[in-house]
């Protein structure tokens, strides 16, 4: 059976930065996130008894390497979970931009997960599904929910603690999020690796994870109030402190761009102007801007004048997988 799955990215609002087991995927913190509606991944998969190995098509294209083994290391999970041995087609339509710090990974292997799975015949629960994504990439396991998202780092050794759970469902709260695009090339450094460089090396590790509790008791709170200027405020702030642990990290990192400066300084410009906006940035240069939605104008209107800003796209909160039933991809 052919199934197809659809899951957006998200962003994450406390960043998860930092892996306890690098195999299993076990974060050392928290983390939560908000998903995107404005950017995502449809996903069809196919188990073939004729195959004699997984093939996976991204964007029309065939892909080989780091990208087809980590698909093939991730549906190893799924055909190990359901006892099946059979390869299996992928095709894969992302609608962001690939490896450019659009968390493409999270939208991918969510879509992923929810195919595989289903088209092997297993039947998960969200948890489980969410379980089983975050093997895939860490920040995907939140992207099995819409609305807003909390992954528990948990404590067990083999992972079975560690899972995202919803926090508020979209219809909760219409913020929304501009993602302003320098640049769409795939960046020097990936998460795994620039988080793992960063554990290994950076002296401002330690106080990154133990600054994480407070921010996300601030921000849950802030988010069931909706209370804009508090889970902005925190948002930004976390963000800062994630991308200063690079900065420590040997050999020192940085994902920003002059531009990304140049429109961080803008965001703080709206706010002196009394327009509530905020920033957070993932791993890469671009930025994404945190508002209401009766300041959408405004904000488009200033974020795309910056020199160097070649996009700016708008998002509302996006919900969590659904399935495709005329197993199209779009
Ligand atoms: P990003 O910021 O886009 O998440 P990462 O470097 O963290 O950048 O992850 C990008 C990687 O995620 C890709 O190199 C590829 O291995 C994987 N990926 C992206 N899109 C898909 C997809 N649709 N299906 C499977 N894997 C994907
Ligand atoms: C900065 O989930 O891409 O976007 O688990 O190694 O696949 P792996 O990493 P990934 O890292 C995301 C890091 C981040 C912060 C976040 O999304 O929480």
């Amino acid at each position: 059976m052919k199934v197809t799955a659809k899951a957006h990215t998200n962003i994450a609002l406390i960043k998860y930065w930092g892996k306890r087991d690098e195999g299993l995927i076990l974060p050392t913190n928290n983390s939560l996130s908000v998903t995107l509606d404005g950017f995502f991944t449809t996903t069809s998969v196919e188990f073939k008894p004729d195959l004699t190995k997984d093939s996976f098509l991204l964007n029309d294209e065939e892909v080989e390497g780091e990208q087809s083994i980590r698909v093939t290391n991730f549906l190893n999970l799924v055909r190990e979970l359901a006892q099946e041995e059979v390869y299996a087609e992928v095709k894969s339509i992302n609608a962001v931009p690939t490896a450019a710090g659009f968390a493409s990974s999270a939208s991918g292997f969510a879509a992923l997960a929810a195919a595989s799975s289903k088209a092997i015949g297993l039947n998960l629960t969200d948890t489980e599904l969410s379980r089983l994504t975050r093997q895939g990439s860490g920040s995907a396991c939140r992207s099995i929910f819409g609305g807003f998202a909390e992954w528990l780092q948990g404590v067990e050794a083999d992972g079975s603690d560690s899972y995202a759970v919803p926090i508020a469902p979209k219809e909760h709260w219409d913020i929304r999020v501009a993602a302003v695009v320098l640049s769409s090339k795939m960046k020097k450094v990936s998460s795994r690796s620039g988080m793992k460089r960063t554990v290994e090396t950076s002296p401002f590790f330690k106080g990154w994870v133990e600054s994480i509790p407070a921010d996300l008791e601030g921000i849950k709170q802030g988010i069931l109030d909706k209370d804009f200027e508090k889970v902005g405020e925190i948002a930004e702030a976390n963000c800062l402190k994630m991308h200063a642990t690079t900065l420590g990290a040997n050999p020192p990192f940085t994902y920003w761009l002059d531009t990304t400066m140049a429109v961080m300084q803008t965001v703080q410009q709206l706010r002196s102007a009394g327009i509530p906006a905020y920033f957070t940035i993932d791993a890469g240069p671009n930025v994404k801007v945190l508002y209401l939605p009766e300041h959408e104008a405004k904000i488009q209107e200033t974020l795309q004048h910056i020199p160097g800003v070649t996009e700016v796209k708008l998002s509302r909160v996006g919900q969590g997988i659904t399935y495709l039933e005329d197993e199209e991809l779009v």
